[in-house]
């Protein structure tokens, strides 16, 4: 099959929308174009079944014993912010202290440093040199005060996969409430939340081949039953956790989306994996100092974070950008090129938190995309370095 350019291996920011989800969706934007909270005839009843079979489906892949538990949010940002603005505002009157890690996604580091403006303490728990979060270091870092642990599934740029399991007794044990973000895990890898002990999860659909716009948060109604203060008042949609109309077409391409997962997970995570295992070695076999940012093993199948000595990871993508889709881990924030705190966070020097370069991987890869994006890589890691004078002195041989 012929390449269409550019390939997209930034699959860890969004994925293409699964044509058969989109398919689902369609005649809810026309035909079924109900309200779900209409009970006074078929439209509403039509649209109210189509939102209850997506929270199912969701439900389903995440292990959730009720579907009810199952809150239909517009994204993992909003689904984050519910979690944990949520239980600070409910649970004030057993305690102020909030634990979570250094490498979150920016959503949870902004809402967690606006609790702390609000005058809650927030622990953030430092990260090992493979990313991954010690749980000996979280239960030390939890106290009498503690009411939240927040700890990210995986890692939305290098991928690591945390000791959930082990974090969710630890909560347990403390009779402190857990909280994940599994964005980047849900419909990808195993996840649990009967299991893991979890009782908040926030999840979104465009990171598993599903629309934009709609995400979920998981809240667990038994053993225990969470409380939250919701954000936004209304009709009291969503078990008064949030309000406002629910968008029907993204909740159903949303719940197909997720079966969908359920379905392909074990083979597609196999054949990402072998993919990514390919690119892997095609670059580092190819190219010398290079990193592999993140755990070998505890890390998504679909995703690959490399840092290249002596070139700016944004160099790298401008230099494929015609061809390939990537993502490096700096924001490039007006003037300045912020490094990734993530690599940074594993204690990499600047230059490694400056160099990262992520490829992800999506349903739809190829084998002939990856053979391209590995090959053309390594040609433009390659020239920046002859170009680069940071090259200067590891080219020169010694004396
Ligand atoms: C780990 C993680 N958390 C949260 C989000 C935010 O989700 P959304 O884009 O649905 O707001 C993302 C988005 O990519 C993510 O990767």
């Amino acid at each position: 099959m012929a390449v269409k350019f550019p390939i997209f291996m930034d699959a860890q920011s969004t994925t293409p929308v699964d044509p058969r989800v989109l398919a689902a969706m369609l005649p809810y934007f026309t035909e079924r174009f109900g309200h779900p909270a209409s009970r006074t005839h078929p439209y509403g009843w039509d649209a109210e079944r189509a939102v209850e079979r997506a929270r199912e489906q969701i439900a389903r892949l995440i292990g959730a014993r009720d579907p009810r538990e199952i809150v239909f949010t517009s994204g993992g940002t909003e689904s984050i912010n519910l979690a944990l603005k949520g239980v600070a505002d409910a649970y004030r009157d057993r305690g102020d202290h909030i634990v979570t890690t250094v490498i979150e996604q920016r959503a949870g580091l902004d809402v967690a440093r606006r609790l702390e403006r609000q005058g809650l303490r927030v622990t953030y728990v430092p990260v090992g040199p493979d990313g991954l979060v010690d749980p000996a270091a979280i239960r030390a870092a939890l106290t009498d005060r503690t009411i939240l642990l927040s700890v990210m599934f995986a890692n939305n740029e290098i991928g690591t996969i945390q000791a959930i399991a082990a974090l969710g007794r630890l909560a347990k044990d403390r009779g402190i409430l857990f909280h994940t973000d599994a964005t980047q895990a849900v419909g990808k890898i195993p996840v649990d939340v009967e299991a893991m002990g979890v009782d908040l999860l926030s999840a979104t659909a465009h990171l598993v081949y599903g629309p934009k716009g709609v995400g979920t948060l998981y809240v667990r109604g038994k053993d225990p039953r969470v409380r939250l203060q919701p954000l936004i008042d209304g009709g009291g949609h969503e078990r008064g956790l949030r309000a406002g109309t629910i968008p029907v077409p993204l909740a159903v391409g949303f719940g197909l989306a997720a079966e969908l997962c359920g379905q392909a997970m074990a083979e597609e995570g196999l054949r990402l994996a072998r993919l990514r295992n390919r690119l892997q070695e095609l670059i580092l076999s190819a190219v010398e100092d290079a990193q592999l940012n993140g755990h070998p093993e505890h890390r998504l199948p679909h995703g690959l974070n490399l840092s290249f000595a002596h070139v700016e990871g944004e160099s790298v993508l401008l230099g494929l950008n015609r061809e390939a889709a990537l993502a490096s881990g700096s924001a490039c924030t007006s003037a300045t090129l912020e490094p990734s705190y993530v690599v940074a966070a594993l204690g990499a020097s600047a230059e490694r938190a400056h160099s990262s370069v992520r490829f992800s991987l999506h349903r739809f890869t190829t084998e002939e995309e990856v053979e391209h994006v590995g090959r053309r890589t390594v040609e433009v890691v390659r020239r920046l370095r002859e170009m680069s004078p940071l090259c200067e002195p590891a080219r020169k041989p010694p004396g």
